[in-house]
């Protein structure tokens, strides 16, 4: 039987974690997710503040304890004081991808002239790719959409499970032979 693959799905924003505001950012990856891939996985969702030191942990619990290989963030990679996501990523990360955040800004440039207000980045920590995305629900099929077709590749290079795409939405990219 197929491997079960593990998605951190974490909510960065200080009203969403205090319960003032609600939380479509995490749903709205969720649903993406179901949409795409069609192997087994199982999301863990969390909704935290915008400290440094909560996202620091809550990455590291994902890819070190929960055995995430994927953990897509939302919110917190903008100019303003609080948002520190990219900060806590870069912090945790062992290696930087930061191919992810100027393909994601670059797709995202062709729908709105703010995307580059947006620092959002990518790295891997142990067997998981963290990919930041911006806050706002409508950046997160426009962002993933850029860069959906390399990411089961990503996962296979360090040992993740074998994600399989629906491939009327993506077909993933991998080099031959794979
Ligand atoms: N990228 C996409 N694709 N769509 C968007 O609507 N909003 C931008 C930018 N990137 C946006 C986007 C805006 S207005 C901001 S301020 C930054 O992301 C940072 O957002 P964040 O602080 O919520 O992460």
């Amino acid at each position: 039987m197929q491997q079960e693959m593990k998605i951190g799905v974490v909510t960065v924003s200080d009203r969403a974690s205090r319960g003032e505001y609600e939380d479509l950012g995490g749903p709205a990856i969720q649903d993406y997710l179901h949409e795409v891939i069609v192997s087994p996985f199982q999301v863990e969702r969390r909704v935290i503040s915008d400290d440094q030191s909560v996202i620091e942990e809550t990455l590291i619990d994902l890819c070190d304890q929960q055995g995430c290989s994927l953990v897509v963030t939302t919110g917190g990679t903008g100019p303003a004081k609080r948002d520190v996501t990219p900060e806590a990523t870069e912090a945790v990360a062992e290696k930087l991808m930061p191919g992810f955040g100027e393909l994601m800004r670059q797709v995202s440039l062709e729908k709105v002239p703010t995307a580059i207000l947006s620092r959002q980045t990518a790295g891997i920590r142990n067997h998981a790719l963290i990919i930041n995305l911006p806050g706002k629900p409508k950046a997160i099929a426009e962002c993933l959409d850029g860069v959906f077709a390399a990411i089961p590749y990503c996962i296979d290079l360090i040992d993740g499970p074998y994600m399989i795409t629906n491939e009327t939405r993506f077909v993933a990219f991998r080099p031959k032979g794979k």
